[in-house]
């Protein structure tokens, strides 16, 4: 079990807008410092492409972090939640974790999943603080040094915001 990280000075300067294609390469060097088997441009493409929900967070005129989550058939699955190092453990996973999940819930989806690395503590860490609970195991799902790694499933149950449906 992770400890809790110290406490760094929050950001709250930091603003979530679209992605668009011209924040690719941005998101791109992000992405490659962030996971030993990054993205490539071209999937965040196809995500833009196909109407994902991909959203930037901006410090200034920066991209310091970003999320991908697909809805469908009752249920939203976020892809892909990263945040530059500089500005982790200031609290901009958590927030634009909960943008994602606000969203899907808006869009009327009934449950949040996604699937994250058992050695992703600061991940899990994460998912846990805002409710996901693990409900399932994928063997063999992620590439690995050497081999490949299992996948910890999590969800999360969306309550319907008042006055919607
Ligand atoms: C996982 C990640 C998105 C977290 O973003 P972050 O901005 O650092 O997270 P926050 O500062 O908002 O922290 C949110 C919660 O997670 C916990 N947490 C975050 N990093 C942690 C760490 N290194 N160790 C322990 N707990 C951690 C915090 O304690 C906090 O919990 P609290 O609100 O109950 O205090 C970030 O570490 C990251 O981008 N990692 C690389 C990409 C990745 O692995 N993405 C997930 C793929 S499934």
């Amino acid at each position: 079990m992770a400890t809790a990280p110290e406490l760094l000075d929050p950001v709250p300067d930091a603003l979530i807008r679209p992605m668009a294609e011209s924040d690719l390469a941005d998101v791109v060097i992000i992405e490659r410092a962030a996971y030993q088997f990054p993205w490539s441009e071209g999937i965040f493409r196809d995500c833009l492409r196909v109407g994902y929900i991909c959203r930037v967070v901006m410090l200034n005129d920066e991209i310091i972090g970003y999320g991908v989550m697909s809805v469908g058939a009752g249920e939203a699955h976020i892809l892909n939640l990263c945040i530059m190092e500089l500005y982790r453990c200031r609290g901009v996973g958590k927030r634009l974790l909960t943008y994602l999940i606000e969203r899907g819930t808006a869009a009327g989806m009934s449950e949040a999943f996604l699937e994250v690395r058992p050695s992703n503590t600061s991940a899990i860490r994460l998912y846990q603080s805002v409710g996901f609970e693990q409900v399932g195991m994928r063997r063999g799902y992620y590439q690995a040094v050497g081999g490949r790694e299992d996948a910890a499933v999590l969800k999360l149950g969306l309550r319907p915001r008042r006055g919607s449906r």
